[in-house]
């Protein structure tokens, strides 16, 4: 049996994450089992979180003990298997083998798949016939295969269908140049290529699509230095994963599959600690297409379940957007062979200026009152082949946070003739096509509004009727809706209702006798296009509903269920809500979908300038006041009434 390595905390908190030694440990102990060959790839070993009631009911200094949740696909065996493994105890203490079911694709197994691609025969041969030789310079991109029930798709196997791009020289932007035509058929347990399709030679396209200095032309020079300074340092204190940011305390996770998760977020009101939010992640998200020939039809990434997201973040080491006091936290992740990798500074921690707080000018007393407003921001980005996510979760000083998705990188595209244009995207440049496609993505909030008994409304702003009552026909009211079962809490948003959705504590009222509440204020949304029979529906049916909410089971971890790669669908929230149960006064999860939909611009290429997408939770008759007022004003002297004056506004 093995010992705790000496180094480990001993009081680790429980919801800490694994350490890379913790990590180390997991394997060791998963890797000594009979049935397994060497040929191992670990996609998911990561904290076992304890169950919340006793997280919660934990005395300060005392802790839990620690398990890690490791999850391996035996590569020989093509077999999946899930253990749980007590690191305090040395033990495996729960071993489940899953039949039939294709973990996330990992980075190791892009690059075995581009080797085995490359070496072939048959694709070589459609290389040649489009002038391609030289396949160093050759990128290949093993797509997640779906499952499309298709006769002629390899069957039982770990599939994906892998597309080539090339490169003109080392440096230069591959994905100006898809190879169009050509999609080989990988067996990833294997690493044969099971067959090569292709649908005819479409040129490459004839220009460079790079975006390096020395490579975009002059460079405009009127930019003069904009620096944050702040000579005290920052206002948050970091303690191991755990944050303090003024009145806001929360722990930060991370995992291969969602990458950041926040634990227990609270706000300190008047003293006492009051809980909002017991875990939030970003559980799941998928990428559908709209382009319905056989280069594009299949395209349907599941970036979270499919690939693991926390997997493909980046070591912001090499380089960072924000500005200002940056404090960074390490991700430890399992590499493929179980090894733990440290990505060096994959979260970053910093504050940001937000414009203006509130203010009021008295016009009569000739007297202004303005606080600036100040955010903190916790954020890691993850790159997805050719595209960048960036996921920044956002403080405020009123009680708000937000999430806010950024979508940046090089658009998935193909190649078309020169003078085509199909109806299913756009040219972004000459002879390469942009097909139009969304982002949903899936936000799991298991809430705790000051407690974990929480009940969830519909809110919709309605017109009274003409009447007695409303004589000059001017009335309308806010009508609130209990959502008291699972089969009433799948509902859409309606901005012309300004439906907004409130996570209400029934068992606790604020001054004036209202129950205390937050609610979910939608962003900018969208629905999905294809068929309700459509592959990617039946597969990613959450994106079906902006809002869900479910009675709180541990097991329901996923949007699109626990492991969407190859599955034929109905798995994850079509499948927790079958059971309807009730809701009210509950420990409730809400899920949250959002879509970007993209209509792909000629702006979007090479490189894309950030598109935003997410939502906001705002504290609703959860404080008694603005609970603000005590942001002290700025520091520099602001002169009153003058909007002009001195730079305070
Ligand atoms: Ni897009």
């Amino acid at each position: 049996m093995a010992t705790i390595p000496r180094d480990l905390p001993r009081l680790a908190h429980p919801l800490e994450p694994l350490s890379a030694d913790e990590i180390a440990q997991a394997v060791r102990l998963v890797r000594q089992r009979p049935e397994l060959s060497q040929r191992l790839r670990f996609f998911n070993v990561s904290l076992h979180e304890p169950p919340k009631e006793r997280v919660l009911a934990l005395a300060p200094g005392e802790t839990l003990e620690r398990e890690a949740f490791v999850a391996v696909l035996d590569n020989a065996s093509g077999q999946t298997y899930e253990a749980v493994v007590s690191l305090s105890r040395g033990e495996i203490t729960s071993w489940k083998h899953l039949p039939g079911v294709q973990p996330p694709m990992l980075v190791e197994e892009f690059i075995d798949c581009g080797e085995a691609v490359k070496a072939n025969p048959e694709w070589q041969e459609a290389m040649r016939k489009r002038g391609i030789t030289d396949f160093s310079l050759v990128m290949i991109e093993p797509w997640s295969a779906g499952e499309y029930g298709l006769a002629d798709d390899p069957k039982g196997v770990r599939l994906t269908r892998a597309l080539t791009w090339v490169r003109r020289h080392p440096t230069d932007n591959g994905y100006a140049r898809p190879v169009d035509g050509v999609i080989a058929f990988v067996d990833l347990n294997t690493l044969q290529v099971l067959r090569v399709d292709d649908y005819g030679v479409v040129p490459l396209p004839p220009e460079d699509g790079n975006y390096l200095p020395e490579t975009v032309g002059p460079l405009r020079t009127d930019l003069k230095p904009l620096e944050i300074y702040q000579p005290e340092g920052p206002s948050f204190q970091l303690e191991g994963h755990e944050l303090r940011w003024q009145k806001w305390r929360l722990r930060i996770g991370f995992t291969p599959r969602e990458g950041l998760v926040l634990y227990t977020v609270s706000y300190n009101d008047q003293g006492q600690e009051r809980p909002i939010l017991y875990r939030a992640s970003i559980c799941d998200m998928v990428v559908p297409y709209g382009d319905p020939r056989p280069m594009y039809f299949f395209r349907n990434a599941f970036d979270i379940g499919e690939f693991g997201i926390g997997l493909m973040a980046n070591s912001l080491e090499l380089g960072c957007d924000c500005l200002g006091e940056i404090r960074y936290l390490d991700a430890v992740v399992p590499r493929a062979s179980g090894d733990p990798l440290t990505i060096k500074n994959a979260i970053c921690i910093h504050e940001e200026d937000y414009g203006i707080l509130w203010k009021h000018y008295d016009w009569r007393l000739n007297h202004a009152e303005v606080r600036r407003s100040r955010r903190l921001v916790i954020s890691f980005i993850a790159t997805v082949g050719n595209y960048e996510y960036g996921f920044y979760w956002y403080f405020y000083q009123d009680g708000t946070i937000q999430l806010e998705v950024k979508l940046t990188g090089v658009v998935s595209n193909g190649a078309e003739p020169l003078g085509a244009s199909p109806p299913w995207g756009s040219m972004i440049a000459p002879g390469l096509y942009a097909p139009i496609h969304q982002h949903f993505f899936n936000a799991r909030l298991d809430m705790m509004v000051d407690g974990l008994n929480n009940s969830v409304y519909e809110v919709n702003t309605v017109a009274d009727p003409p009447g007695p009552d409303n004589p000059h026909r001017n009335a309308f009211r806010a009508v609130s809706t209990l959502l008291a079962r699972e089969s009433e809490a799948q509902r859409v948003i309606n901005p012309f209702s300004a439906r907004y959705w409130k996570v209400v504590n029934p068992n606790k009222t604020n001054r004036l006798g209202q129950p205390v509440a937050y609610k979910l204020v939608p962003g900018e949304n969208v629905l999905p296009f294809a068929a309700p029979d459509a592959s990617v529906i039946q597969r990613a049916g959450f994106m079906t509903k902006h809002l869900w909410v479910t009675r709180y089971d541990p097991a329901e971890k996923s949007a699109a269920g626990d492991y969407p790669n190859q599955h034929p669908g109905g798995a994850g929230l079509p499948k927790y809500v079958q059971a309807d149960r009730e809701l009210e006064n509950t420990d409730v999860v809400l899920w949250y979908t959002f879509g970007a939909h993209h209509v792909v611009r000629t702006e979007d290429w090479p490189v894309m300038p950030v598109s935003t997408i997410g939502f906001t939770l705002k504290p609703l008759n959860f404080f008694d006041r603005n609970p603000a007022l005590d942001v002290p004003p700025p520091r520099r002297h602001c002169t009153p009434g003058r909007a002009d004056g001195d730079g305070c506004h």
